[in-house]
Formats: structure tokens, C-alpha cells, sequence
């Protein structure tokens, strides 16, 4: 990790009373048992000489990184220096489920940890997010990866410390999976990893049940969080040294609909562009169907919002898009990439495509083709349909064989990446405006910073540079980042 920020503790430790009952409201309880885990800690430290590590793994979306922030941030008040994950004596998988390898790949990593923990007498293992919403996955847990410590869901993330303490003092399996909430505790403790830019969750969960996706299961009911306490977060943000903000939502386009006094997204960006001290605004994901022109006109007057939209089109079939439960056609798709291509010209357009999908055919498949080739999206996530148990297209008939998958999946690939190259390549010679987020990861001498339309460039530079905004001449396009150097400091 190259750099950590976090938000101060609202409490404290010292001053708690933990011989009194906790208390029952949050954030209150929390900051409790975190002061019942510091104990422990000092225990540790006592009695072995150091301070225990932890490493927080993330798998999935942009949604769990932001949550492994928060759990990184409990740790940190608890007293917990980080540490890598192959030697941390507390290892936690903030997992994903919304395609079948993605457990896969836990349970793999998962088998790797028993052995150490035979070990290492004071290594824990705890395990949350998405995959562990699904009863099936913990049943498997409870049966055959009983060396796991510490179970939890997407609902209660804030509840760590409490589960935490539950477990230093028990010393058994401790399981805590909600079904559903209605409640959003702010306020928590928070680990950024780069002190200049930041997620914000602006709502949870997804009302959608696109029929092959697993989130609305797993994440539960949509929830906006009041748009005072999200601007408030980011004034606390921007005076920490952060100026661009990723707004995070599983659906964005239908923020606020749920709140006491309805707002709307693009009302909601207006607010937040009136902070000082942010400069760059991003969001994801949108939903086609809730993009409202309201949005698209205050994405072409704003000076802050980056150009760039995530718009997944899933399907360029409107038969497919019609099982999928998306509620638009391939029509209004393009109709609407026109409408916004019109207000924002210079707007770069990415999407998640699935290839694959029960009943889609050779004729299905070349309107997605031809989606991407009108379109010319700057880039495009592509993704082998997975079956996931409990959504309604995985018990549709005509499920596509494998080997017709793999050769479409090849075709798309193709043909997005020769897209995206082109694309690329239109700023070439241009000089942009960056934010220098590291050093470069292929040369040491070189640093990497992103543009507005989310390009990254690799220039010449120090670490100094890291968190300015400078200007940088894009002299090579090598496929989908560039090769520039540096003109002269924006900021
Ligand atoms: N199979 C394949 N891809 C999926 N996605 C969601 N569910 C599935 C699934 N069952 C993809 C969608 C979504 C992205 C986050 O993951 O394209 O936009
Ligand atoms: Fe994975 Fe979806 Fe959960 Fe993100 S919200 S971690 S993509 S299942």
C-alpha cells in the first residue's frame, strides 16, 4: 500500500468505561468494543513482544473496496499494524459472488490459510461481503472450513469490532449473516488508501433483479443515504487533502428515490459540485433505463463531473435485453449514447457486456457486436455468463454451450480491444490535465496519473507529484494508456 489516510476517531478510548454495559446506540456500541479490542491488543503486545498485523484482501467491485476501507480503518483503531497477507496474524476476505469463480477463487485461498494457522497459534481468519450472504456458502464454511474465525455479511460491516470482541472472548466460530437492513450507520472509522482521492457510498443495495445477477440478493433492498451526511462527508474528505470523489452505487441513476424528501442524482451532483477544494467528481455504475436527461444536461455544464460514463449495455439484443429484465431496447440504448455524446463531446464510454446469456444466438450476439461498434466504447468489460443459483435465468431453458461461448467471447474481445486502441489514440499529442496517483509499477523513475476520461499515462517524474494535478503532453498511445511528459504543474 502506498500511502494511508484516515479519518479521525470521533471517541475517546481512554475516557470509555468499559465496565458498564455497551451502549445501544451506533456509532456509540461500535467505538465500545473497539475500546474492549485495544485491551487485547495491549495484551498482545505484552506478551509477545509486538504489534499484531492484519491484511484485509478484497475481491469484487469498487463497493468492497470502499467496505475493506472502513474494516482497515476498525483495525486501526484497534491497535492493528497492517501487514501482507501471507504473514498477518488476522487475514479477512472482503468477497465477491457475482460470478462463480469469484468463489472459487476464495475457496482456493482459503485452503492455503489453514496450514499457517496450525502454525501461527494467534492467526485468525475472518470472512465477509457478498459471498457469504449466500446460505449455501456458509453451510460449507460451517462444515468443512471450520478453522474460519469470524463470518459476517454485507449488512453489517459496521458491526466488526462487536463481532470481533464476541470472538476474542469466545474463542468459537462466530456467524453473523443479515438478510436485509434498512439502516446505514455512519460515522465509522475509515483507512483510505490514497490520501487524495476517495469512494463515497451513496446508496446500498439494487432494486433492479436483472434476471442473471446475484447483487440484489446479496446487497439487499435499495438505500440512499441522506445527501447532507454524503456532503458532509466529503467537505470532512476534501479538507483531509482528497479532491476527486467516486460516488458509489449499485445503481446511481435512482439515488434518493427512497429518502423522506426525494432528490435526485443529478441534484444530488449539484450539491456536491458546490464544494470547495473537490475538483474531480466520478460515479458508478449507471443504469441505462434511470439516465435522465437532467443528469445528461448537468454532466455538460458541470466543471467538475470527469468525463467519463460507465453505461453497461449487458446485451445489444433486445430479445436478450428483454430476458435480462435490463427494461430497455438496443434503440433506446444508442439513442441514448447519442443524446449524451451530443452534450458531452469529448466523453469517454465504457461497459460491461455478458456473452453467453441463456438463449442467445449467433444473430443475438452480432447485435451486441454491432452495438460496440457503433458506440466505439473506449473500453469494455467482458464477462462469460455464469449461473448463479436463486436468479431467475438460471433455470431459463437454452443455456449456450461452452465451446459457442468461448468463440464469441473471443470475437468481442477482439473487437473491443481494436475499438478501444483507436479510441485511445484520438488524444494523442493532446495535453491533458492529470491527477498523479503513483509510481509508475514497470519503472521506478516514472509516475502514473489518470485522466479526466479515465486513461492512465505513465510520465517521467517523482513521488513528489503524487496527489498534484499536472499538465501532460500524451505523446504515445499504446493501446488502451499512453507514454507523456510532463508540462508543467496544473495545481
Ligand atoms: N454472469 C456474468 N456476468 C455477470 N455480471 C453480473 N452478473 C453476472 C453473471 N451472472 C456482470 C455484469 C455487471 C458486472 C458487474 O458483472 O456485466 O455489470
Ligand atoms: Fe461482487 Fe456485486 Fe458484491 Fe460487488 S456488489 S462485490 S460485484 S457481488
Amino acid at each position: 500500500m502506498s500511502m494511508t489516510r484516515g479519518e479521525g476517531s470521533l471517541f475517546d478510548f481512554d475516557k470509555m468505561d468499559l465496565s458498564q454495559e455497551p451502549p445501544q446506540a451506533e456509532p456509540a456500541r461500535q467505538y465500545y468494543f473497539m475500546a474492549k479490542c485495544r485491551k487485547w491488543v495491549e495484551n498482545f503486545k505484552q506478551e509477545n513482544g509486538r504489534i499484531p498485523t492484519s491484511c484485509v484482501t478484497t475481491f469484487g467491485c469498487q463497493m468492497n473496496a470502499r467496505d475493506s476501507e472502513k474494516l482497515r480503518g476498525i483495525l486501526r483503531e484497534i491497535g492493528y499494524a497492517e501487514g501482507t497477507e501471507d504473514e498477518a496474524d488476522f487475514v479477512i476476505y472482503n468477497t465477491c459472488t457475482v460470478r462463480e469463480n469469484a468463489n472459487t477463487r476464495v475457496y482456493g485461498r482459503l485452503g492455503q490459510l489453514k496450514p499457517r494457522k496450525k502454525k501461527n497459534p494467534h492467526m485468525m481468519i475472518g470472512l465477509c461481503g457478498c459471498m457469504m450472504q449466500e446460505l449455501e456458502v456458509v453451510e460449507k464454511l460451517k462444515k468443512s472450513y471450520r478453522f474460519v474465525d469470524i463470518i459476517f455479511g454485507t449488512h453489517n460491516i459496521y458491526k466488526f469490532a462487536e463481532l470481533l470482541s464476541t470472538r476474542l472472548e469466545s474463542e468459537r466460530m462466530v456467524i453473523d449473516i443479515w438478510r436485509d437492513t434498512d439502516k446505514i450507520v455512519e460515522n465509522l472509522p475509515n483507512q483510505r488508501k490514497y490520501g487524495f482521492k476517495s469512494g463515497v457510498n451513496i446508496m446500498f443495495g439494487c432494486n433492479n433483479f436483472c434476471s442473471y445477477c446475484i447483487v440484489p440478493y446479496v446487497r439487499g433492498r435499495e438505500r440512499s443515504r441522506d445527501p447532507q451526511a454524503i456532503v458532509e462527508e466529503i467537505k470532512r474528505l476534501t479538507a483531509d487533502g482528497v479532491s476527486e470523489v467516486m460516488l458509489l452505487g449499485q445503481n446511481v441513476n435512482s439515488y434518493g428515490k427512497t429518502l423522506d424528501t426525494p432528490m435526485t442524482f443529478a441534484g444530488l451532483l449539484q450539491e456536491i459540485e458546490k464544494i470547495d477544494g473537490l475538483y474531480r467528481i466520478r460515479f458508478m455504475t449507471s443504469h441505462p433505463k434511470d439516465l435522465s436527461d437532467e443528469l445528461i444536461e448537468v454532466m455538460g455544464n458541470s466543471k467538475k463531473i470527469c468525463k467519463h460514463l460507465h453505461l453497461p449495455v449487458q446485451s445489444g439484443s433486445t430479445d436478450i435485453l428483454t430476458k435480462m429484465n435490463r427494461r430497455y431496447t438496443k434503440e433506446q440504448y444508442l439513442g441514448l449514447v447519442e443524446r449524451i455524446r451530443k452534450a458531452v463531446p469529448d466523453i469517454s464510454l465504457t461497459t460491461d457486456i455478458i456473452v453467453g446469456f441463456p438463449g442467445e444466438t449467433e444473430a443475438d450476439f452480432e447485435e451486441t457486436l454491432d452495438v460496440v461498434r457503433r458506440v466505439q466504447y473506449d473500453s469494455a468489460f467482458t464477462f462469460i455468463y455464469s449461473k448463479r443459483t436463486g436468479t431467475p435465468a438460471a433455470v431459463m431453458e437454452n443455456q449456450v454451450p461452452k465451446e459457442v461461448i468461448k468463440n464469441r467471447f473471443d470475437r468481442l474481445l477482439k473487437e473491443v480491444q481494436s475499438i478501444a486502441a483507436k479510441a485511445c489514440a484520438v488524444h494523442e499529442g493532446t495535453v491533458q490535465e492529470v491527477l498523479v496517483e503513483d509510481i509508475c509499477g514497470h519503472d521506478p523513475k516514472m509516475v502514473t496519473g489518470r485522466l479526466s476520461n479515465n486513461l492512465l499515462v505513465h510520465f517521467y517524474g517523482g513521488k513528489e507529484l503524487i496527489g498534484a494535478y499536472v499538465d501532460v503532453l500524451l505523446k504515445e498511445c499504446r493501446g488502451f494508456y499512453y507514454i507523456g511528459e510532463m508540462k508543467g504543474t496544473a495545481l
